[in-house]
């Protein structure tokens, strides 16, 4: 009697912080997760793991200005996923990557020159790495809410520049800067994009 009140009172010792601290508990350990129909869950959390780089007015096309307005996107990768590129300068599977973005603010508060960013998310992306998943391994997700997104189809552009341009196996690792000399010195930065920079092949 004493004795199980006893271990009753110690799991209860044990058990509840446990209970208490468990969900908030830092991001390790994520991975993708879907709908019945195929939909990525919205990566509640992101804002917990690992931050790669903000890209400030960052275009694709030279011709196109945005006068008036800044944008600001800031990527973000799953722990896991980044500890393993910090040790091997490859992504693993069940990698996610989230681009998120926000618009620039200017003058507020006692800001009077640059922008900072609006609290507003004007867009987030996934890049997901699933290999058993997905026939080229990777696929791109972009969330109207934060609830579910469809896989955006692999004829879209999305796929077809981050094949030909990530320096990385379809990821942006030129624009990570803490990522970048990692690539570099474990010779995992793609041929396309040591041919795009002229850089030593096999370096
Ligand atoms: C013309 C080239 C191009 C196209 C098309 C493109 N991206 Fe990207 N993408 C980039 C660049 C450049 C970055 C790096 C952004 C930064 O440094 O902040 C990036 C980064 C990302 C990231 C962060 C993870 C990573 O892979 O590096 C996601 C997620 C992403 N893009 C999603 C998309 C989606 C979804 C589409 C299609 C709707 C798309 N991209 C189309 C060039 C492109």
């Amino acid at each position: 009697m004493l004795t199980s009140a006893k271990t009753a009172l110690l799991s209860f010792a044990v058990l509840l912080p446990l209970a208490v601290f468990l969900p908030r508990m830092p991001a390790a350990g994520v991975s993708p997760e879907y709908t019945a129909k195929g939909e990525l869950q919205f990566p509640t959390g992101y804002r917990d793991w690992v931050y790669l780089s903000t890209g400030y007015d960052m275009s694709y096309n030279p011709a196109l200005q945005s006068p008036g307005h800044h944008m600001f996107d800031n990527v973000f990768v799953n722990p896991d996923a980044y500890k393993s590129f910090v040790e091997k300068g490859t992504w693993p599977d069940k990698t996610m990557l989230v681009l998120e973005v926000r618009g620039g603010e200017g003058k507020g508060s006692i800001n009077q020159k640059g922008s900072y960013q609006g609290t507003e998310l004007m867009g987030l992306e996934v890049h997901v790495k699933d290999e058993a998943r997905f026939p080229g391994k990777w696929a791109f997700f972009s969330f109207d809410d934060t609830k579910t997104a469809k896989m955006i189809p692999l004829t879209a552009d999305c796929y077809s520049c981050h094949a030909a341009h990530g320096a990385v196996d379809t990821t942006f690792v030129q624009f990570y800067p803490t990522l970048l000399p990692i690539a570099r010195a474990k010779g995992t930065l793609s041929k396309a994009y040591q041919k795009e920079t002229g850089a030593p092949q096999g370096q």
